[in-house]
């Protein structure tokens, strides 16, 4: 979930791109047929506004924790290697696992960002992308940066599609897609090839491939790959945007191959889906225009996803996470009049600076402008590029987390578990007792969950359910 702001502003948008008015709009898939939703609680145990490492170790490991952490408890100090040992914590994504499960990582961001990570890694601390931006200390104390414990600590996670590259290689590698730009090169200080110890992990009759750009991703076979890994940018991906087509997936390309190949396991699987590019970019302060359609793109991937057949049997799972913490201070205000195009000005000026204002505006963040001593006015400036930073109450070169409630959208058997107001930890909790994996597994037809049945141990006790 994002902030409900982040929602309507998204949704409203989305509409006036197909020619509506645009506040009528419904999502096609956050709509009436997904019925239940709820407000989970984001703040990490050591702060009010969180952060995304802390709150994706809530949703995914089930225990809240510190702001900057992944994979570990609220005993972790950030950045303190040596609190971490003895405090690591499990994500569902390891629970299906062990459940038998295929299971998967797509997003937009590295792959070794703060939300992904907090699914296979333990780490005090969410920079530690590679060995060469951890401190010796960290190192010398035993601690593995979040690139090694990618292609360590879950060897037989089956899919892993997104950016990150760069952490991957030894120093100064250049890159495969851009090899004269410095900034892109290798980072690794141990001088591994991490592509390769991932590829070397696997059994040798298995199909393992690895693809770095759109071509080769859609040219594969599915049928033909067991484990899949792909890096498609040196850190994180493009906005759809800028994407550049030809090297580059979208969203939903990535997922909907990632499906084909989880979905070949007769036990069901589960799917981590980031649309990462909004939160991030947002906070880089670049336009709206470039943020919003990040949205447009996870509501049709979700879409896509709705409809696959593994889904409506129930026998998938997938914890399409997008923008977990309220990422923005985005607001959208001003009595603005039916069909306004979010971007533009509002119909008033101010009362007080008698300057105009856009409907969006942001709390802090790097649209704070003041020129000759006065709020800038923006009717002089192209308000509508797409680089147009909408003007925030307080300059910052990033703009901050937002503190309050995000929405969830839960849809499938007990998905009435996620209702009304929560724990954001309560999450995981409550998709694993729907799946019938993990700790709690009780409820489930005795012993079902070790069996190899062909579908989901406790869908027969569901099927009254789902008519219902
Ligand atoms: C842990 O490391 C920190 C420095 O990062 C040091 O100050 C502290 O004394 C160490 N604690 C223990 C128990 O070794
Ligand atoms: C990387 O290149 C820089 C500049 O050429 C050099 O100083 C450094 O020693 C190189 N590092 C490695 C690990 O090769
Ligand atoms: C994609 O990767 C393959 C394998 O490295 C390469 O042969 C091909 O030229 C690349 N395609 C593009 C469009 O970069
Ligand atoms: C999903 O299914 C609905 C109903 O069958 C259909 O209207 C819609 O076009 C489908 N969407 C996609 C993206 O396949
Ligand atoms: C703002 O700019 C517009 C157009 O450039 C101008 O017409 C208007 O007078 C300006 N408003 C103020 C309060 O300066």
């Amino acid at each position: 979930g994002m902030g409900v702001s982040t929602i309507t502003a998204a949704r409203i948008l989305k509409g006036q791109l197909q020619n509506k008015m645009g506040e009528e709009h419904m999502w096609l898939y956050l709509s009436p047929t997904t019925p239940v939703s709820a407000l989970p609680e984001t703040y990490n145990t050591n702060a009010q506004v969180p952060d995304s490492a802390g709150t994706a170790t809530a949703y995914l490991c089930g225990v809240k924790a510190n702001e900057g952490t992944v994979g570990v408890s609220a005993a972790v100090t950030r950045a303190q290697c040596n609190t971490t040992a003895g405090n690591e914590v499990t994500s569902i994504l390891k629970w299906a696992k062990e459940a038998g499960k295929s299971v998967g990582i797509v997003t937009t961001t590295r792959v070794n960002h703060a939300t992904p990570s907090a699914a296979y890694a333990h780490s005090a601390n969410r920079d530690w992308y590679s060995d060469s931006e951890m401190p010796p200390e960290a190192i010398q104390q035993g601690c593995k940066d979040l690139a090694q414990q990618l292609v360590e600590n879950i060897p037989d996670m089956e899919v892993i599609l997104g950016g990150g590259r760069k952490y991957m290689f030894p120093k100064n590698t250049s890159d495969v897609e851009y090899p004269s730009e410095d900034k892109h090169q290798g980072t690794r200080l141990d001088g591994q090839n991490l592509v390769d110890v991932w590829r070397a992990k696997k059994p040798k009759d298995k199909h393992t491939r690895y693809v770095w750009n759109r071509t080769e991703l859609l040219a594969l076979d599915p049928k033909d790959v067991d484990f899949l890994l792909g890096l498609f940018e040196p850190m994180d991906m493009m906005y759809e945007l800028d994407r550049d087509a030809e090297t580059d997936p979208s969203l939903t390309e990535m997922v909907q191959v990632a499906l084909k190949i989880l979905q070949r396991n007769p036990r069901g699987f589960f799917l981590l889906v980031e649309g990462g590019s909004a939160p991030g970019g947002r906070r880089k302060g670049t336009g709206s225009k470039r943020h919003l359609p990040e949205i447009h793109w996870l509501d049709s991937t979700l879409e896509r996803l709705g409809n696959q057949s593994a889904w409506e049997q129930g026998n998938g799972r997938v914890a399409a996470d997008d923008f977990r913490v309220n990422v923005t201070s985005l607001k959208f205000t001003g009595w603005t009049p039916q069909s306004l195009v979010l971007f533009c000005l509002a119909p008033m000026h101010s009362d007080v600076d008698k300057m105009p204002f856009t409907a969006i505006l942001y709390g802090n963040g790097p649209g704070y402008k003041v020129v000759s001593g006065e709020r800038e006015n923006v009717s002089a400036v192209d308000y509508a590029h797409a680089n147009y930073q909408a003007q925030s109450a307080v300059p910052l070169r990033q703009e901050t987390h937002g503190g309050e409630d995000v929405a969830i959208f839960a849809k499938g058997p007990m998905a009435h578990l996620l209702h009304g107001v929560r724990e954001q930890n309560y999450i995981p909790h409550a998709m694993a007792y729907a799946a019938c994996i993990g700790q709690n597994t009780g409820h489930c037809r005795s012993g079902a969950h070790h069996s190899t049945a062909g579908l989901l141990p406790c869908l027969s006790t569901l099927a009254p359910l789902l008519l219902l």
